[in-house]
């Protein structure tokens, strides 16, 4: 899956930009329209006061694609002494990204962050589905790690060999042939997010289940899923690197490396009771007005439980500056 999106010369991330939006392959909260960001800049506002209004303090989001969230906060956020970062791996992501907002960082890890610690509020979209997980399958008395292989011209799945026992301790065993995934790298993740935070805040916003769920008998062949021109499909073998692949969110595996690194989930919420919660001064400033169809699309889009109001979950972690 690194390779297949993440290879920078022949990953899927790595093709020049248009995966995400209406004419790509698929598309996100972001693609709604500058609401989004108005309403996420409303959330990093209230917190930023929260906080003391820090005199120097950042925005560090992880994976923004095209920009186009970052562009949207920062055209509606007015605050004093605000970094903007973003994190993005791949060179060609990257090199457009500084192309298109020239007063926006962007840096390959926020390890780079480490000499100078600031109050930070770090989030990402759709980020955590797009981190590299294994797939695993039961035989009936444990689990087997699957690799791929080449057959022919074509790929197929192998086993390689038992799951590591420590990844699979916390999942319930199945019948044979149930087959799913598991991440093992959200502690590194967010331990990397974290390093130039001194206190502040992460927000991440994804699909998934808590872990009873996910990992729930009805579910035998897990949540893996490829994107191409809108299409969902299971198959990551057939086109690598032309398609997207993703896996739901394992909303307890994320919440217990926050802990362990001394993060406090505060929120876990769906993103439509959040973000209507946000919305409430400017819905209520709507009355009369007849010239917002496109922006209350925009909202009943990313807050109606039939679209991504109940599909997305918003987990928001504190952390504390460290003494
Ligand atoms: C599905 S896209 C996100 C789309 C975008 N945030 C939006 O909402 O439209 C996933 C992004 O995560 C990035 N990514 C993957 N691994 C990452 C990592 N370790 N750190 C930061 N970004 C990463 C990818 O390069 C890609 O841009």
């Amino acid at each position: 899956m690194s390779a297949a999106l993440y290879d920078p010369a022949a990953g899927y991330y790595a093709r020049p930009a248009g995966q995400v939006g209406r004419g790509g392959d698929f598309f996100t909260s972001v693609s709604t329209g500058p609401l989004f960001g108005r309403l996420l800049a409303a959330h990093i506002s209230g917190w930023w006061r929260e906080a003391g209004s820090p005199a120097r303090w950042r925005i560090v989001e992880a994976g923004a694609n095209d920009g186009s969230l970052a562009e949207d906060i920062l055209g509606s956020l007015d605050l004093p002494g605000l970094e903007y970062i973003i994190i993005e791996p791949l060179p060609q992501l990257a090199e457009a990204l500084r192309a298109r907002a020239p007063q926006i960082r962007v840096l390959p890890s926020a390890d780079l962050l480490a000499d100078d610690p600031l109050p930070s509020f770090v989030l990402g979209n759709e980020v955590l589905d797009a981190l590299p997980f294994r797939v695993i399958e039961s035989d009936g008395s444990g689990w087997l790690e699957l690799g791929v292989d080449l057959a022919g011209d074509a790929f197929a799945w192998k086993a390689l060999g038992p799951a590591p026992a420590d990844l699979v301790a916390p999942l319930p065993l199945h019948p044979a042939g149930y087959r799913t995934e598991i991440r093992d790298n959200f502690p590194s993740f967010l331990r990397t997010m974290a390093t130039g935070m001194r206190g502040g805040r992460m927000l991440w916003l994804d699909y998934g289940f808590d872990r009873a769920d996910y990992y729930h008998e009805s579910r035998t062949t897990g949540t893996l899923r490829t994107f191409s021109r809108h299409r969902a499909a299971e198959d990551p073998l057939l086109t690598p690197g032309e398609i997207d692949i993703t896996a739901h969110v394992d909303f307890t595996a994320l919440a217990e490396a926050a802990e362990a690194m001394g993060g406090r989930v505060i929120r876990d919420e769906r993103q439509g009771v959040f973000l209507t919660e946000l919305a409430r001064p400017w819905l209520l400033s709507l009355e009369g007005r007849t010239d917002v169809g496109k922006e209350l699309r925009a909202f009943q889009t990313l807050t109606h439980p039939g679209q991504l109001g109940a599909k997305f979950r918003v987990v928001e972690i504190a952390f504390e500056a460290a003494r």
